[in-house]
């Protein structure tokens, strides 16, 4: 049987004593082990660092240094620290040992030497040792393999996020170009909404997708013809059910889009109201999902807040007090609360951007 796997590594040996020396060089050599002899600490400390053997066999009485000193010094040493150290002593004091395990030896072995000792404990922890090593090369590569796949990945992933993020924008001002009255509502919406929702201690992920869809909630006004949406003055009966229309619409386009929210549905809801008053389903309570309703109340304060082509604004103060008195009724009671919270105690005023 061809043991030369068995019989590969270089050995570092320290004892003050050169016949000790001679002894073990002998019995390891014979079995095929590349030796390097040092008579003391100094010069053994030197010639590891030098060139890191495999095993490092340790006295521990020497002048000097001793083999203690030795050994904390190579753990103590980033490139040295996992080379195993077998102590040898001709002491058999059981505290001797101890410190020997203390010091970071892995192993300890009696003077006079006994060649099948020797050799046994020298082959099983060159064989640990090459083992840990080969372990630890495995962990290093699938740990880079993982972190290039994780640095791609979220690249990829910041990639997506930017296009979607200006998909979003784009189809946000694609619908504000055509009706300019409305320039800058669904993003001021979209900035209401998601104070509001954080306002409520709302989840991040949720509000992620609140603030994309609250960007797009009336795109299906895009279906309503342009004079009907600026003309000033009330609408004919068919002309509001034209404009009521917009949240199917918008559904209906958004659906097609695969995004890890609810957006769809936002929009199609958002016009849905608590007590079932609302538009296009008639929908109540939890039937609506939380974002629409979040999206409706911000809906309502930007709306009331800002001028429209058929009406002056009515403002922040009718605005509110609309929120309070739809509280629990028209609007989630939960969502009225946090928007009054926001606008009344902690000062939040709507951003004026695109005026
Ligand atoms: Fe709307």
């Amino acid at each position: 049987m061809n043991n030369s796997i068995d019989t590969q590594g270089n050995i570092v040996i320290v004892d003050d004593q050169p016949n000790n020396l001679r002894v073990l060089s002998g019995i390891l050599q014979q079995a095929g082990y590349k030796v390097r002899p040092a008579l003391d600490g100094d010069v053994a400390l030197k010639s590891i660092k030098s060139s890191p053997p495999d095993l490092v066999l340790l006295d521990i009485r020497m002048p000097e240094m001793d083999g203690y000193e030795v050994c904390r010094r190579l753990k103590a040493d980033e490139q040295t620290r996992d080379i195993p150290v077998i102590f040898i002593s001709a002491l058999q004091d059981m505290e001797d040992k101890l410190s020997a395990f203390r010091a970071g030896g892995v192993d300890y072995l009696s003077k006079p030497f006994q060649m099948e000792e020797v050799l046994a404990r020298v082959k099983a922890h060159l064989k640990l040792y090459r083992l840990q090593r080969d372990l630890q090369t495995i962990i290093d590569e699938r740990t880079r393999d993982l972190r290039l796949t994780l640095e791609s990945l979220s690249e990829s992933q910041k990639q997506y996020a930017g296009v979607l993020e200006d998909t979003i924008q784009a189809l946000s001002m694609t619908i504000e170009k055509r009706d300019p009255s409305t320039a800058g509502h669904q993003y001021r919406v979209s900035l209401i909404a998601v104070e509001i929702a954080q306002e409520m201690g709302t989840a991040g992920e949720l509000i992620e997708g609140l603030r994309l869809g609250a960007m797009v909630h009336d795109i299906g006004r895009i279906y309503v013809p342009v004079d009907i949406l600026t003309r000033p003055g009330p609408l004919s009966p068919v002309e509001f059910a034209l404009v009521k229309t917009h949240p199917q619409v918008g559904h209906d386009i958004i659906n097609h889009v695969h995004f890890p929210w609810p957006v769809p549905d936002m929009i199609l809801q958002h016009h849905e109201r608590m007590d079932g008053s609302g538009y296009p389903h008639g929908l109540k309570g939890d039937e609506i999902l939380l974002e629409a309703r979040i999206i409706g109340v911000a809906d309502v304060m930007e709306a009331m807040s800002s001028h429209r082509p058929y009406r002056p604004a009515p403002g922040l103060e009718r605005a509110l007090a609309e929120i309070r008195r739809g509280a629990g009724s028209i609007y989630d009671a939960d969502v009225a609360a946090a928007c009054l919270r926001l606008f009344e105690e902690k000062g939040y005023s709507i951003p004026k951007f695109f005026e």
